[in-house]
């Protein structure tokens, strides 16, 4: 079977836990602090603060942006449920907006409809590693007085004009968890340009304290602490960086130049001067009387692995459904999203089909995926 997943760690990721857990250092420490300088360098933007995953990193970004009960937050419902699930942890309302039918990114042109004298932010996913119109974004934040978080979690090596995502809003969070392009196990990044954001960030991420250390805290923060094992295994990580996403984005191309003609089949669009992380190649099947389940069986049974990812959009997802049944204390009016409706999204969520996107695919698993879709396309 081809995997869609595939772990790329080699003998240099071994090596570098096995010696930060042979120093007995385990802890957050230089291993950490040198990961943070390599990931402002890659993504050019100047501070990153390490966290324990995505997820906190999301978190912390809104808590650090002074987001919280009875605030609203746009956000797109075609994502991993943590997208909204920061917001809800902060006491704000995820807004869903629907997406682009052919970026799968949130429809710019929609948010406008949805802002509310409530709305402090707009939380853009750059999904599957897609970069969103951050122009048109950016113009709707600016007038509206509104920040941006980007959730970048699937972005790395992801750019618009040569600068990495991350850089267009107020606050960039990327999640280094074992599938993702760059992966630590579990691991996370908050990134910003703001010195005086990034000062909050550190303290909130390390229960209040001041960066320096000591036993005052100034806030009531959380603690969002990276391990040295995970951020270790983030150095090396930074170091082959160039290597595995040349490798992903030679996949990805070429997957674009063959399945581009295969009728019936729809890649993802990625707008001009836009840069994709080829984290995630998910097609939709565009021929009505195909069924994505049919798709992904016939791969199966050509030993190609494929599944549906986020077949169920947030607002549907079955703990969305009666939101007071949990413990979100900070919450002020539950929503109800029963009524809420993205068409766009919902047609994306029964019609895509990942494929395998690995640093270990060859020419020929490639070659031989592309035959099996033409073949498939051509009889059915
Ligand atoms: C779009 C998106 N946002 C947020 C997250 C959360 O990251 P983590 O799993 O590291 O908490 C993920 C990933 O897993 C993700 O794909």
């Amino acid at each position: 079977m081809i995997p869609v997943v595939d772990i790329d760690i080699k003998e240099e990721e071994i090596k570098a836990v096995k010696e930060v857990v042979k120093s007995k250092f385990l802890i957050e420490g230089k291993h950490a602090r040198a990961f943070e300088k390599k990931f402002s360098d890659f993504t050019e933007i100047k501070y990153t603060t390490t966290v324990v995953n995505g997820t906190c990193a999301l978190h912390l970004a809104l808590v650090a942006l002074d987001i919280g009960p009875r605030d609203e937050v746009i956000t797109t419902p075609y994502t991993f449920i943590a997208s909204s699930n920061s917001i809800l942890f902060t006491g704000s309302i995820p807004v869903f907006v629907d997406v682009d039918k052919e970026t799968y990114n949130i429809d710019p042109e929609k948010i406008e409809e949805k802002i509310t004298e409530r709305t402090k932010a707009i939380m853009p996913v750059h999904i599957f590693g897609n970069p969103c119109d951050m122009g048109a974004i950016k113009d709707i934040a600016e007038d509206r007085n509104l920040v941006i978080i980007e959730d970048c979690a699937q972005g790395h090596g992801a750019s618009i004009k040569g600068k990495h995502v991350g850089n267009f809003g107020e606050i960039g969070c990327f999640s280094f968890y074992g599938t993702k392009n760059l992966i630590g196990g579990e691991g996370g990044a908050v990134v910003t340009n703001n010195k005086d954001l990034n000062d909050k960030i550190k303290s909130i991420k390390n229960h209040g304290r001041s960066p320096e250390g000591g036993y005052a805290h100034y806030s009531i923060g959380f603690n969002y602490r990276m391990t040295d094992m995970a951020a270790a295994i983030m150095n090396v990580q930074m170091n082959r960086a160039d290597e595995i996403l040349t490798k992903r984005h030679y996949n990805g191309d070429k997957y674009r130049k063959h399945l581009n003609e295969i009728e019936g089949l729809m890649l993802q669009k990625i707008l001009p001067s836009h840069k994709h992380s080829d984290y995630i190649m998910a097609p939709l099947v565009i021929k009505k009387e195909i069924r994505q389940e049919q798709i992904i069986e016939y791969l199966k049974s050509k030993n190609i692995g494929s599944r549906s990812i986020y077949s169920i959009l947030s607002y549907q997802q079955p703990a969305y459904l009666d939101l007071s049944k949990w413990h979100l204390s900070q919450v002020i009016d539950y929503p109800d999203y029963s009524r809420t409706s993205c068409p766009n999204a919902e047609y994306i969520a029964t019609k895509h089909f990942e494929l395998p996107m690995v640093t270990s695919l060859t020419d020929d698993s490639i070659e031989y995926i592309v035959e099996k879709l033409q073949e498939f396309f051509r009889t059915n």
